[in-house]
């Protein structure tokens, strides 16, 4: 299933847990943690669960929770309110490492048994770079099971960690310490076979700003992004979902491969293709799907 926008949603808002029925995103993440201050935690693991209930039998959208971190007893609570809606899937704040996702991976499967679920059917996304240890295992996620349905990234939870005055520069432009995060987290999602979802654009009254930010995250290989408001959402989908024109060459590609069997460079209108090429253009046939 598609995974273009991601839309956080406070759990412990009514207004908002209504509101986002009416939101195109392909997924929504009911949030037990920083958008909930720790007073409401109880009420929002209760609202989450029943919004989940509510709508088990309506998933035209995915339905995900981001709990609090593993490490916290929070995250145990957090599971026992939730697991019975059978959420599609958790989003994992601050792993620091796969060793993280897995130890939540068991966690969920006591869950899955108790509830007769399939082992293994709910998915983990991280937010893989929140911490500054993290960096250094991102490459490892590829230890991680099917359970591991993406990676993702964020920056200001390691801002607050490093003491970084500021993530971006004058321009708009991560900084590069940011970079680094967001360039490493794309690296890692590919090298483990699963989608690499870009952070949050912050800034949610400027569409223009959204937009060049997803196109540059298309353009070097993010399928999907966080969003935080309703109105980020159809600039994603559509930032994320390929053009016609785009379909229509890569069709043109897979084509002309399939009609030269046996080839492995071959060009078209001038331009010279190879391998590479016919993965790109089945990668993008994948996306328009
Ligand atoms: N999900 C669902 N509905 C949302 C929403 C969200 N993330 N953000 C705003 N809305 C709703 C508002 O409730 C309002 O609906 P209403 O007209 O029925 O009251 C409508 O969309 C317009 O909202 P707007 O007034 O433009 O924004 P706001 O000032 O109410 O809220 C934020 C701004 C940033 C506080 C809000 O967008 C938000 O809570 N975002 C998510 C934050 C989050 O989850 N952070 C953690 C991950 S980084
Ligand atoms: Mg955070």
């Amino acid at each position: 299933m598609k995974l273009r926008s991601l839309l956080f949603v406070p759990a412990d808002s009514a207004r908002k847990l209504s509101k986002s029925e009416t939101v195109p995103a392909d997924a929504l993440i009911l949030d037990l943690e920083d958008s909930v201050a720790p007073e409401n935690k109880a009420a929002a693991r209760k609202m989450a669960g029943d919004f989940l209930s509510e709508h088990a039998k309506d998933r035209r959208k995915q339905l995900w929770v981001r709990i609090n971190p593993v490490i916290q007893p929070a995250a145990l609570e957090d599971l026992a309110g939730i697991m019975h809606g059978r959420p599609d899937g958790i989003v994992q704040p601050k792993t620091r490492s796969p060793d993280d996702v897995l130890l939540l991976g068991q966690h969920l499967e006591i869950f899955e048994k108790d509830l007769g679920f399939a082992t293994g059917s709910t998915r983990i996304l991280p937010l893989s770079t929140e911490t500054p240890g993290a960096i250094f295992s991102l490459g490892q996620y590829v230890r991680c099971d099917q359970r591991l349905a993406g990676l993702t990234w964020g920056a200001e939870d390691l801002g607050a960690a490093l003491g970084a005055q500021t993530n971006k520069d004058r321009q708009g432009k991560w900084t590069s310490p940011f970079q680094l995060a967001r360039n490493l987290c794309l690296f890692a999602a590919h090298a483990a076979g699963v989608a690499a979802i870009d952070t949050i654009y912050a800034d949610f009254r400027d569409p223009e700003g959204l937009r060049a930010s997803c196109d540059e995250a298309r353009r070097d290989g993010f399928s999907g992004k966080l969003a935080i408001h309703p109105d980020q959402v159809a600039i994603i989908n559509s930032a994320f979902t390929p053009s016609e024109e785009d379909i229509i060459q890569a069709r043109r590609i897979v084509e002309l491969f399939e009609a030269n069997p046996g080839a492995a460079v071959l060009s078209l209108d001038g331009v010279m293709l190879d391998i590479p090429h016919l993965k790109q253009a089945r990668n993008i046939l994948a996306m328009a799907e």
